[in-house]
């Protein structure tokens, strides 16, 4: 088995896959030489020319229509906010949401997510928590429907097990009833396909640090042009659509920018999104589809060896529920430690030791990781505390 793209190239780019298997893009991404490259481009324009701000903002909106592109929206419905949670914040706040209305969570879902829409209580608005069940579609949400349910909220991808949600679906159904669906695609963003164009979503909030390979600190939120007239609860001169050129500030002329750069608050992380350009390179470089099939395939091979040594896991194993996350079912406070002995990094999760791939790992990475697992098996079985020798 192969990647069908030049994975050597690939693995150049992140030479921390020479010092370890890295298995935890779920956590955050490896730093790639292209991206470096371009924030230490960044930085020399600044310390050479003291910043050229007007070409740095020219740069933002063409990276702006270029995350359009990525996932089927336009550049005016999206804004660059600080992270997933900023952007949820965001969403919960705009939304027109007044006492008695009720949205719809999973529980156990990402708690960012949770804490966003928890904390509306204050304006009377009520949080139900949906069962997490092992595959959920539009119908698992229906029976907790009802005439004051304005929102559905939820991951496109979960974060400790790896399970996909029906966003398709789910967007019809919430389309169907008028109520707006949010998604959190932190997981999903780069590596499984997202494309607002043909899932009716409402608002999408991701941050950049994970599939998208560039340094914490930089997200996005993705507001449909269908909510073009939602207003933001915060204000700043950059959500305005006429700043007052002499930077007075008056309460005749706030009206708001049209779109998502309504959300917008004050300066831009800017050298994320140089880096987010060169990582979208590499990401094109490479194909979107090539690095689904790839860590797919990486999955594949993985569950082979698994079930080889008698290790199961929590999410779900079919290849078409599947994507770069396999939490295995091993006690993480003994496993952990054991895998970073054996410079393997991976992710303690609630219910396992969670595995994520990246287009930079290999199948020959995965047989030298059933090694380890085998022999971690037969030293401390699948979660007792004692280390292997
Ligand atoms: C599903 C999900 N949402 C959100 C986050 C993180 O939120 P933020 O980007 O605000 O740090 C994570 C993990 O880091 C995640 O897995």
């Amino acid at each position: 088995m192969g990647a069908n793209f030049d994975i050597e190239a690939v693995r150049r780019e992140f030479p921390v896959t020479r010092q370890m298997l890295y298995f935890d893009t779920a956590h955050q991404s490896p730093l790639s030489v292209s991206v470096k490259a371009a924030l230490e481009r960044f930085y020399s324009e600044g310390l050479e020319t003291a910043g050229p701000k007007p070409r740095w903002l020219e740069r933002v909106e063409k990276v702006r229509a270029r995350v359009a592109a990525f996932i089927g929206a336009e550049p005016s419905e999206i804004a660059f906010t600080k992270n997933t949670s900023e952007g949820l914040n965001i969403a919960a706040n705009a939304l027109p949401l007044t006492a008695g209305d009720n949205v719809l969570l999973v529980e156990g879902d990402h708690p960012n997510n949770a804490y966003a829409f928890l904390n509306l209580a204050s304006k009377g608005v009520e949080v139900r928590f949906v069962p997490m069940g092992a595959s959920m579609g539009a119908q698992s949400f229906v029976p907790h429907i009802d005439e004051r349910t304005r929102a559905l909220s939820l991951s496109h991808v979960t974060f400790h097990s790896g399970q996909i949600f029906d966003i398709a679906g789910i967007g019809q159904m919430c389309a169907e009833r008028n109520i707006a669906l949010i998604v959190d695609a932190m997981q999903s963003i780069g590596v499984v396909p997202l494309d607002v164009a043909s899932m009716p979503t409402s608002m999408v909030a991701f941050g950049c640090h994970k599939g998208l390979l560039v340094p914490q600190g930089l997200g996005v939120l993705c507001v449909s042009r269908a909510l073009a007239d939602l207003k933001p609860a915060y204000l700043a001169v950059a959500s305005l659509a006429h700043p007052p050129s002499d930077l007075v500030a008056r309460a005749d002329n706030m009206e708001l920018k049209p779109g998502a750069r309504r959300f917008e608050i004050g300066n831009y992380n800017l050298p994320d999104i140089h880096a987010l350009d060169a990582a979208l390179d590499l990401i094109e470089r490479v194909g979107r589809a090539s690095i689904n099939q790839h860590v797919l395939d990486l999955g594949d091979r993985l569950l082979a060896h698994l079930d080889e040594i008698g290790i199961d896991i929590v999410g779900p194993r079919s290849r078409d529920q599947r994507c770069h996350i396999i939490v295995l079912k091993l006690t993480p406070a003994s496993w952990v430690p054991y895998l970073a002995s054996e410079k393997v990094r991976v992710s303690p999760e609630r219910d396992g030791v969670r595995v994520s791939f990246g287009m930079f790992n290999t199948a020959e990475e995965i047989d030298r990781f059933a090694g380890i697992l085998k022999r971690g098996k037969a030293a401390i079985g699948m979660g007792s505390a004692s280390l292997p020798n």
